[in-house]
């Protein structure tokens, strides 16, 4: 039975429940909201209208709305003019960075298997520090990703995905920048040694897409990694991170329409007519493209500057402040606006170096938790990440003095190790049988699923 409820009393629930919710607004949480600051309160308005007055349209036929047509194009056309492409640039507005990320996988399969059918096991090489979307893509289309280790510097070898390149691969892949710490891989190497052995090359650029063409403009510096990079065949980069667009919007672009024609799908036998499509979603939402046209013209180049300046200026006062806490050191340089640390000692160890068993990092997380900010906790090596925004400008320094203060809490007091959720953490860090954790996460959120309201 569905309860039927008055308007006012429906917003008014909708309000209530958020109650609980992370207080993304106030900048207490990083990576799964991309907010342009307090004072853009109006950009974000305009964005929700946006969407509202697109909500119910549908990009699956864009005969029947050229409009969402029109603005898939425009915002395409943006996106290859920030990442320097050539003008045969072409390429779909997705729901996300992991819908642009499967469409990519699936179509680098499929241009495989009409080029060089021989291939039995069809693999991606990638560095281990890849997004797990790649995992979820190469599990979904049978495809295996040949996992290549990063260097010392967080950064993909390329020397060593150059060398993994072998008659089964249908494509490389490297991350500007990767999700973990935040470094801009070797691009240019990696994709000269994809050329060499006429493989196509994709760049994940979910993050850095919308920022480090600003960053560069901002004389910040930034390895080359978009099409300038010949070899550079395709990029992924979100609308909903740092184009500060609404949620469930993402490129993929592709140097040419010749690459992008493995993506469209075409069913010729439906009783309901010949369905095409060029993405994995089927009814494409109009709201979230809607969205990402407006929030790309209400901000423009000069609205994006800024922003790309506050949030990396963010980015180094938080580097500068967790730097000068002892116990603590960042890991990996950080090219743009990502921030990782952990404990002293942690990346070394993790590299089998000598290392010092240091703070228990797991356990400053939880006390961070206590404070009120959503922390995100990495392994390999132990770290908290830390996405920053335009957002974070105005947290820094409370950030920097919760974080002194956990740490000496967890210094003055190591039981904290062994309570809260640090042990388990730990423990699923280190657990050898990564089958074993993969059953045990799984079953939780099954019971999640599972569970009473
Ligand atoms: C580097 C990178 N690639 C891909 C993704 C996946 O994007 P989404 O969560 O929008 O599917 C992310 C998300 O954080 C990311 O950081």
């Amino acid at each position: 039975m569905i309860e039927t409820l008055a308007p006012e009393a429906i917003l008014a629930q909708l309000a209530a429940m958020a109650d609980k919710d992370t207080d993304w607004r106030g900048g207490r949480v990083f990576s799964l909201v991309y907010k342009a600051g307090p004072e853009h309160r109006a950009h974000e308005e305009l964005v929700a209208k946006a969407h509202a007055l697109y909500a119910s349209t549908n990009l699956l036929n864009p005969m029947a709305f050229p409009s969402l047509r029109r603005m898939e194009r425009e915002i395409v056309a943006i996106a290859a003019g920030l990442m320097n492409g050539p003008p045969s640039v072409v390429g779909t507005v997705t729901s996300g960075g992991t819908e642009s990320i499967l469409c990519a996988v699936a179509a680098y399969r499929d241009r495989a298997r009409r080029e060089r059918p021989w291939i039995r096991w069809p693999e991606l090489v990638v560095p281990s520090t890849i997004h797990p979307a790649f995992d979820k893509a190469a599990h979904y289309f049978g495809v295996r990703l040949r996992k290549v280790p990063v260097g010392a510097d967080l950064r993909a070898d390329a020397h060593a995905m150059a060398k993994a390149i072998g008659w089964q691969t249908i494509g490389v892949v490297a991350s500007a920048p990767q999700y973990p710490h935040g470094v801009v891989d070797p691009i240019a190497a990696i994709a000269a040694a994809a050329q060499r052995a006429g493989v196509p090359m994709h760049v994940d650029a979910c993050v850095g897409g919308f920022v480090l063409p600003w960053l560069e403009k901002l004389g910040r510096p930034v390895p080359r990694w978009d099409f300038r990079v010949p070899g550079v065949t395709s990029i992924s980069a979100d609308l909903h991170k740092y184009a500060y667009a609404g949620k469930g919007a993402s490129v993929l672009l592709w140097r040419d329409v010749k690459h992008m024609a493995h993506q469209i799908f075409v069913a010729t036998d439906f009783p309901g007519g010949i369905y095409a499509s060029p993405t994995l979603l089927g009814t494409r939402p109009g709201g979230p493209v809607a969205a990402a046209w407006a929030a790309l013209h209400a901000l423009g180049d000069e609205g994006y500057l800024g922003l790309a300046r506050a949030a990396v200026d963010a980015a180094d006062r938080l580097r500068a402040g967790i730097a000068g806490i002892d116990g603590l050191e960042l890991v990996g340089q950080g090219d743009a606006t990502i921030v990782a640390y952990g404990a002293a000692g942690a990346k070394a160890r993790w590299f089998g170096w000598f290392g010092t068993e240091g703070l228990d990092l797991f356990a400053v997380a939880d006390r961070m938790e206590a404070r009120g900010w959503t922390v995100d906790r990495q392994h390999r090596p132990a770290s908290i990440h830390l996405t920053v925004t335009a957002n974070h400008v105005g947290v820094v320094d409370d950030y920097v003095r919760d974080l002194r203060a956990a740490v000496e809490e967890v210094r003055g007091n190591p039981r904290l190790a062994k309570s809260g959720t640090a042990p388990m953490y730990g423990m699923a860090a280190k657990m050898p049988v990564r089958g074993l954790v993969a059953r045990n996460v799984r079953k939780l959120i099954a019971d999640m699923y599972k569970a009473a309201p």
